[in-house]
């Protein structure tokens, strides 16, 4: 067997802090492995564990003054191993070690000016007075024994740290880029006091990466349902580069998707990359299955149960096949495990139908540590054409949730042109990689216009294009007027059956992105 390639690693325990993320993204940018755990983890699993060299405490909704709070272990806070809490894991510290912490009088919310008035490891290369970002109602009155008081803020301390024990605590938030400095601090704690060693990086992961896959698989045959996203084209690529054809993939074309899309993926991986893809044409099956359905939820429910079956007809084919492979990522790993944790809001999951309960085959998830960038960026590496790995989400149901009402081949092949020009003509103005995710949908509602001199009664197209990072809210993009003036002459003047443009105006919450 391969030697396992092993890395030093920082834990955040997450107390529900919408930056929890952030501060996981930060610590792999100075090139650590990092990972979220539930705010409840144990100090005996954290200290079985002896590549964590770091632990830091994220903020969080709830107030250490209330009954109910979310508590931690506080056996973690004589592991020994370096701790930085921040904001709500701040307070949580000091109120463990005997220190008093009030509702603050005036809370401090956005920027605000810090002041350090004794350096220390935490503070290195950190100017005495800069701007950090602060959203907090508690605030730390009285220090716990042992802390000496680093800096401070008009209204708070700021920055405290136990020298001796090796924990930091900050009021601020170090992981927005609204705090000057942020990356500093983290880098400060991650490699002068935690001591780790970096190792995170693009070579390590792919290293590791085709490492495991070898040593798992051995010999035997992966199955993978190809969709053309980011995820499981990058998941293709990296099996590929691991166990060659070993791999078999599998790609459906549902009828449900943009215009040009399954030759090209069909194009891109069979003969471009030789790998060995099987095509299902399932437009029909897909086509019958929503015939009739008006109701969003119907439709979606429709092609999960027509996916599951053209997927375990596929198993017979693929019986040769061992392990399946799925491109499940970082956040959908810590959306999952939140669920037991702290109560923040949980996206809804909505891939297509999720698969068979009774599998035979051993699940492998390669990219299950990654976060979005990282698979991107590994991708580029692997070399999955940058179309591809640049690309905007797409949902599992596809077209059949953006045809709004009843979903035929007809409308599907209008909706197939109003997109592809609305997407060819942001790729033309540079506007494609500026906005997060842009498509149309078909309007059951028919408009009066004219056209010539003649009286038209047609279908309207709407655009929707938002800016987000998260997905889990949005707003929509501000795109020149006009631009958005030369989509719609376009559209309707070479889109049969539509004879009118509206722009979608609205953010998430209230709408969603998708309309259905
Ligand atoms: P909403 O419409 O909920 O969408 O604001 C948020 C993001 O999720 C995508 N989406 C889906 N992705 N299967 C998926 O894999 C689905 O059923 C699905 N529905 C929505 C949506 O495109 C957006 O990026």
């Amino acid at each position: 067997e391969l030697p396992v390639p092993t890395t030093d690693k920082i834990v955040i325990l997450d107390f529900g802090s919408q930056t929890v993320q952030l501060i996981a993204r930060r610590i792999r940018e100075i090139g650590l492995y990092s990972e979220i755990l539930p705010y409840h983890t144990s100090a005996a699993t954290l200290a079985s564990d002896p590549s964590i060299k770091g632990i830091i405490l994220s903020g969080g909704p709830d107030s250490v003054l209330t009954d109910d709070r979310l508590d931690m272990d506080e056996l973690i806070l004589d592991l020994g191993i370096p701790i930085c809490g921040i904001c709500y894991g701040m307070q949580l510290i000091h109120q463990k070690m005997g220190g008093t912490i009030a509702r603050a009088v005036h809370s401090e919310y956005g920027k605000t000016e810090c002041t350090i008035h004794t350096a220390s490891k935490i503070t290195a290369n950190i100017p005495s007075s800069h701007t950090v970002w602060m959203s907090h109602g508690d605030q730390v009155i009285t220090p716990a024994p042992g802390f000496q008081v680093l800096g401070v803020t008009p209204e708070a301390i700021a920055l405290s740290g136990h020298l001796e024990k090796n924990i930091y605590t900050m009021q601020f938030h170090p992981e927005v880029t609204q705090t000057e400095f942020g990356f500093t601090y983290l880098s400060n704690f991650v490699l002068n006091i935690c001591h780790a060693v970096p190792s995170w990086n693009l070579d390590f992961i792919l290293e590791e990466a085709i490492e495991k896959i070898r040593r798992t698989v051995k010999t035997e045959k992966v199955m993978l349902a190809l969709s053309g996203g980011v995820d499981s084209s990058v998941l293709a690529m990296l099996l590929h580069r691991a166990i060659g054809n070993q791999l078999r993939c599998f790609y459906v074309n549902t009828g449900l998707m943009r215009k040009k899309e399954t030759e090209s993926i069909m194009a891109t991986y069979l003969k471009h990359y030789h790998m060995d893809i099987r095509y299902i044409d399932a437009e029909d099956r897909f086509l019958l299955a929503l015939k009739g359905l008006k109701d969003p939820e119907a439709k979606r429910k429709a092609i999960g149960s027509e996916f599951i079956r053209v997927f375990e007809e596929m198993t017979t084919t693929f019986s040769d096949c061992r392990f399946l492979a799925q491109g499940t990522i970082y956040p959908d790993v810590i959306e999952s495990q939140s669920l037991n944790g702290p109560g923040k809001t949980i996206k809804s999951h909505h891939n297509v139908g999720g698969l068979p309960q009774d599998l035979k085959f051993t699940l492998i998830e390669p990219l299950r540590q990654l976060f979005k960038d990282e698979v991107r960026a590994l991708g580029i590496k692997l070399g999955v054409p940058e179309s591809i790995v640049k690309r905007h989400p797409f949902p599992g149901p596809g077209l059949a949730i953006r045809v709004i009402g009843e979903v035929t081949k007809e409308r599907l092949d209008t909706l197939r042109e109003a997109d592809d020009i609305f997407i060819s003509l942001l790729r033309d103005a540079n506007l494609y990689d500026q906005v997060a995710q842009a498509f149309v949908c078909l309007l059951p509602v028919k408009t009066v216009g004219v056209m010539g001199d003649e009286r038209t009664y047609q279908e309207v197209i709407a655009i929707r294009s938002v800016d987000t990072v998260d997905f889990m809210s949005a707003t929509f993009s501000k795109l020149p007027w006009s631009f958005v003036e030369k989509v719609a002459c376009q559209i309707v003047n070479q889109v049969r059956g539509v004879n009118r443009v509206v722009y979608d105006v609205t953010s998430k919450p209230p709408g969603t992105i998708e309309w259905e």
